[in-house]
């Protein structure tokens, strides 16, 4: 089985291609689930973002709230950077291995940054984003390849970058704690009401108030709700407004977040 969770649709994109390769099942994770069933003697595969050097909190969630089957002792994880992943592949295994769970190998794949929400930071432009889309069709056979056995020892397969341990260390605690819990959607006069954001937001942290999106406090930063926007009108503060928005050209909407009671009622059975 492999388990992703993702923003704007790069995970998804590697999550569904893995699944097409190994002829297994990609299911996106959601917040009622408890129990992870181990449906025959498929792997246990986690695909998901970095966030902040560290992996997806939406997803580190999910490991920590949930139960494995037992008949899953070990598993991979493949992590969806835009640069580099610092030591999110450590911290991981630390999270699986409360869980009886070994992490038998982590992998990177480059893709489009879609991190808007600080300034100096901002998508990649068309040209970068595309080259990087085109090479993730590589490593995800790599990656396929590697977890099959049949690694290519010439091929680094995981993107650590420098200062991984100040990065991943420091940077990525404080991010969970606090970068948060700074909430500052807000909508423009282009919202149509259409009400997307509410559907997308893993957390369902976003509710419609009198047809405007309102943002609790439960914010994994994702990014879903502003890129994904059909009429651009949510901007984090004044710091989007003269960024770019980004979704992989193959973000299936339906495929992401559809809240299923258990993992056995997969949304692209
Ligand atoms: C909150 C946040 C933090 C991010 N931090 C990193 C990072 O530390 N390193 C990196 O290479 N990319 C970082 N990114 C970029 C994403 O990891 C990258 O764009 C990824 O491909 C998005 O995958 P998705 O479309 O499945 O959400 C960050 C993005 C967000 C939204």
């Amino acid at each position: 089985m492999i388990l992703y969770t993702t923003g704007t649709g790069n995970s998804q994109s590697v999550a569904v291609r893995m699944a097409e390769m190994l002829d297994d099942k990609a299911v996106a994770v959601d917040y009622e689930t408890s129990r992870v069933e181990a449906r025959d003697e498929k792997r246990l595969i986690f695909v998901m973002p970095v966030h902040s050097w560290g992996p997806a909190l939406f997803m580190m969630r999910f490991v920590r709230r949930c139960t494995f089957d037992k008949r899953y002792t070990e598993a991979w994880a493949v992590f969806v950077c835009g640069d580099n992943c610092g030591n999110a592949d450590k911290i991981f295994a630390k999270a699986l291995k409360k869980k009886g769970i070994r992490l038998v190998a982590a992998y990177s794949v480059q893709m489009p940054n879609n991190y808007i929400l600080m300034k100096g930071f901002g998508i990649d432009d068309a040209e970068l984003a595309k080259e990087k889309i085109a090479n993730s069709e590589l490593r995800v056979s790599q990656i396929v390849a590697a977890i099959q056995g049949h690694a290519d020892d010439s091929v680094p397969m995981y993107t650590r970058g420098t200062k991984a341990w100040l990065k991943s260390g420091v940077v990525y605690p404080l991010f969970a704690r606090m970068a948060v819990k700074r909430v500052r959607f807000r909508t423009t006069d282009a919202c149509v009401s259409c009400g997307l954001c509410e559907a997308v937001c893993p957390t369902h942290n976003i509710r419609l108030v009198n047809g405007r999106p309102v943002w609790g406090k439960d914010c994994v930063q994702c990014v879903a709700c502003i890129h994904r926007c059909p009429k651009r009108a949510i901007e984090y503060g004044d710091v989007s407004v003269d960024m770019g928005r980004y979704v992989h050209p193959d973000l299936q909407q339906n495929l992401h977040f559809v809240k299923t009671k258990d993992t056995q009622n997969t949304e692209n059975e």
